[in-house]
């Protein structure tokens, strides 16, 4: 399958089967998401795997009790450690309303690398969804997460039978300009 075709068949999947997910296929997607292009490779990506009932429970009750997450039998809770943009480890708290340009880097980097663990699972016949709708004071206590990290995302994983139709994405003359913001969309 090319990359094209792996990201056109993924979807946020929202129901999953019993099916467990094996250690090794967890790692080979964290793989995907450890070789990511990051600002000067800074890599300020971290992951913790979630495998037990009780821990997934209270990662779905910080994430306004969205039940379907419980379905998944992995939770991949992905982290931006904005310790990885200094070279002495600051004290600091962050959270959504922090303003520093080293916390924006950090989150832009590790979405990315949330991305390429994403694809990765769907190049080998996991689904996956996105979840973000949580707070970082509602998060991190779950995990022991310090208050200088950062929850960018959890991502749900498992295996699912169910296959959605693609979502409604914006066309392409209301997303591309061309050579400046004014450009006319080109003519196809
Ligand atoms: C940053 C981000 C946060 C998201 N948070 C949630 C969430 O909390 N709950 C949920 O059910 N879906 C969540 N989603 C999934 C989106 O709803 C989904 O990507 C979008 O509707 C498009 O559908 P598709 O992924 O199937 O193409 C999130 C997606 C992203 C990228």
């Amino acid at each position: 399958m090319s990359i094209f075709e792996v990201i056109q068949d993924r979807r946020s999947i929202r129901t999953y089967t019993n099916q467990e997910v094996p250690t090794g296929v967890v790692e080979e997607i964290l793989e995907a998401a450890r070789l990511a292009p990051s600002g000067s490779n800074t890599q300020p990506w971290r992951f913790i795997v979630v495998r037990s009932d009780e821990a997934r429970a209270r990662i779905v009750q910080a994430c306004h009790n969205q039940q379907w997450m419980n379905q998944a039998p992995v939770h991949i809770v992905c982290i931006a450690d904005v310790q990885a943009q200094y070279s002495e480890v600051r004290e600091l708290s962050i959270d959504e309303h922090s303003t520093e340009p080293e916390v924006k880097r950090v989150i832009r980097c590790t979405a990315i690398a949330i991305e390429h663990l994403v694809l990765q699972a769907q190049a080998i016949g996991l689904s996956t969804c996105w979840v973000a709708w949580f707070t970082q004071s509602e998060i991190r206590p779950v995990l022991a997460i310090p208050e200088d990290k950062y929850v960018v995302a959890v991502i749900t994983v498992g295996y699912s039978e169910n296959r959605p139709a693609p979502r409604p994405r914006k066309t392409m003359n209301e997303i591309v300009r061309y050579e400046s913001w004014d450009g006319i969309p080109e003519e196809s």
